[in-house]
């Protein structure tokens, strides 16, 4: 959570003004919305003054009651009252208007800024709490600036405009009202700052339940192939009820301000009725102006009362938008060079590593000093034991991240200098387990196609996807399934083998068409028919291409022009196979294992 802290250490009008920074659209047009809610406070407060002026001067007129007045202060206040309402109505969708699209691109925002951070960003705050962030937190947000931001407008404008007309009819009842409400004003600051405390450990416990829900979805085969299916409920149950707790602990302290609200407002009107009658008794206040003011209470207390209410998704809201905005603060690592980038065109593709090192945050190093090199239209195996850094290195070298020293070059020009559209055009990696999206098998593959490719004349993508399929010699494959290229995948290819996932990313590759390779080599073992028909797309799919294997089988590493040796992160043998099994060393002792497991 550490990177988080610039916001998450922001006070609530900081996070409100760098909130409308990054959404400016919240406050589009805030000055006409204004006015329109000034004149429908005042359309609120006709109703009192109407009341007053029927009652003093209409009903008990001097020369008895004044029908005529009655009827022309009467329709007076309807007008003012249908004007004030036409107003607020526009208020409420100036403000949703506005709101809506603030939020929209807030979301947009930050969801763009979630891809955007480097797959080890992603990997080390959970996914799952990052998807709350741009989903329920924003979601807080959006209840506030909706309904609390047009309803502390509206009341503030209503108490201050109560407060004047009050003091024209009483100053002493006003001075009652105030005295009623000032100290729960200043109670309020203070409780504010607890309300607001255990808002923050609300929207972080629901992130974490997100967080473990949804990994448990995602883990359901695991799940329930270890049998840990209580366990796993238990662990949710209890995120769930810790859940419930922070937010019962926030609601009780809301619900005993709200109360007290409540009872300061109902203490001040008993009050006003005793203390007025005493005044008109005594001459000083018309039965007019004491009916007018207990109206004039109720518009006071009312928004006094929703203050507080609002408070309380103020605090929720400032809760969530200090999350959002820590994920627009987590700064990008991988900086794109963009257009002030070196460019890289299509092509032969060679690569170099000069003494790469790498260590992932709080890790010890993983790669130390490697170097490697990859000429143009050559096949490279990286070879080692499990955790010797070679993923790692095929990660470096698709710039999921940068190294911690040295360089990785692609034809001769560091990474960091390439512009990132054109590098991942360049070079594409097909990882140890791809990843499929629930759709199908067209569908899947068609993910290796690029927008750019859509130029006017291309074949449709149904098209290019066949051609791919038979340029791999997957056709029979394909045709003898279900429904072809449109059989469902299932979410994440759960109804293909492990063997056919392979062959629908080697063919998602091949679309993609890069001048380099990356290939992190499955470990799973598929059987024999499926394993021969990967070796034939292989061939098809790295000819003439700059190719780096990540070898888990003998077979590569035999027909590779040469082999690196990984071990411990650092690099211990470079050769053609043929020489280092007869060197004798790393390589000629995985070798032996390798064969005696195939014997
Ligand atoms: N995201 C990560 N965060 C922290 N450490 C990591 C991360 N990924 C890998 N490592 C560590 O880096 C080391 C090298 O991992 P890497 O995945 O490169 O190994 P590998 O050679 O590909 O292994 P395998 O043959 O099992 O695929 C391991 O010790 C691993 O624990
Ligand atoms: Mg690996």
């Amino acid at each position: 959570m550490s990177a988080f802290a610039p916001a998450s250490s922001l006070g609530v009008l900081a996070t409100l003004r760098r909130g409308v920074a990054v959404s400016p659209q919240l406050v589009a047009g805030w000055k006409v919305t204004f006015l329109l809610a000034v004149v429908a406070s005042f359309g609120r407060v006709l109703v009192p003054i109407a009341v007053q002026q029927t009652v003093d001067t209409g009903i008990q007129a001097p020369g008895g009651p004044d029908v005529r007045r009655v009827v022309i202060l009467t329709s007076v206040a309807a007008v003012g009252l249908l004007v004030g309402a036409a107003c607020s109505a526009a208020v409420n969708v100036r403000l949703f208007r506005s709101s809506e699209s603030g939020l929209f691109s807030l979301r947009t925002q930050a969801f763009r800024h979630v891809h955007e951070l480097s797959v080890l960003t992603q990997n080390t705050e959970r996914r799952g709490s990052l998807v709350s962030r741009v989903t329920s937190d924003v979601d807080t947000i959006s209840l506030f600036v909706q309904w609390g931001g047009i309803m502390l407008l509206v009341s503030v404008l209503q108490i201050g405009v109560a407060t004047i007309l009050m003091a024209v009819y009483s100053w002493q009842l006003t001075l009652i009202v105030w005295a009623g409400f000032v100290p729960l004003f200043l109670a309020l600051r203070p409780l504010q700052k607890r309300v607001n405390g255990r808002y923050t450990v609300v929207r972080e416990r629901v992130g974490a339940m997100l967080g473990a829900i949804s990994e448990s979805v995602v883990g359901a085969e695991t799940i329930r192939a270890y049998g840990v299916g209580e366990r796993t409920q238990r662990r949710i149950d209890e995120s769930v009820a810790s859940t419930r707790a922070a937010m019962v602990r926030a609601q009780n302290l809301v619900g005993a301000v709200f109360s007290s609200g409540v009872l300061v407002a109902n203490l001040v009107l008993a009050v006003v009725v005793v203390a007025g009658t005493y005044l008109g008794i005594a001459g000083q206040l018309s039965v007019g102006k004491l009916l007018a003011f207990l109206f004039l209470v109720q518009l006071f207390t009312g928004p006094v009362q929703m203050a507080t209410e609002v408070l309380n998704e103020l605090q929720n809201a400032v809760a969530g938008w200090r999350r959002v905005l820590g994920v627009l603060e987590t700064p990008i690592e991988v900086v794109d060079a963009g257009a002030d980038g070196v460019p890289s065109p299509p092509g032969p593709a060679t690569l170099e590593l000069r003494d790469v090192a790498y260590r992932y945050p709080d890790g010890p190093p993983v790669l130390v000093d490697v170097d490697l090199s990859v000429p143009a239209g050559s096949s490279v195996a990286v070879v080692g034991a499990t955790g010797s850094g070679k993923t790692t290195i095929a990660k470096l070298v698709a710039r999921f991240m940068d190294p911690t020293a040295g360089s990785v070059l692609l034809d001769g020009v560091d990474l960091r200098d390439i512009p990132v559209d054109q590098l991942r055009r360049r070079v594409v990696l097909v990882p140890q387990e791809g990843f499929l999206f629930d759709g199908t098998l067209a569908e899947n593959i068609a993910y290796g196609l690029r927008s750019d490719d859509d130029a006017a004349g291309a074949p449709a993508d149904d098209a290019r996807v066949r051609a791919a399929v038979e340029a791999l010699g997957l056709a029979d494959w394909v045709d003898d399934l279900a429904a072809g290229l449109g059989t469902a995948v299932g979410q994440r290819g759960e109804s293909l083998s492990a063997g056919e996932r392979q062959l629908v990313a080697l063919t998602r590759a091949y679309l993609a068409d890069a001048d380099l390779l990356l290939l992190d080599e499955a470990t799973s073992a598929v059987d024999p028919a499926t394993e021969v028909r990967i070796a034939r797309a292989l061939e098809s799919l790295t000819r003439g291409r700059s190719t780096v294997t990540i070898a888990h089988r003998l077979s590569t590493a035999e027909a590779a022009d040469s082999v690196v040796v990984v071990d411990a992160g650092r690099v211990v043998e470079v050769g053609h196979h043929d020489d280092l099994v007869a060197r004798e060393g790393h390589y000629a002792a995985l070798h032996s294992a390798w064969v005696s497991q195939t014997r």
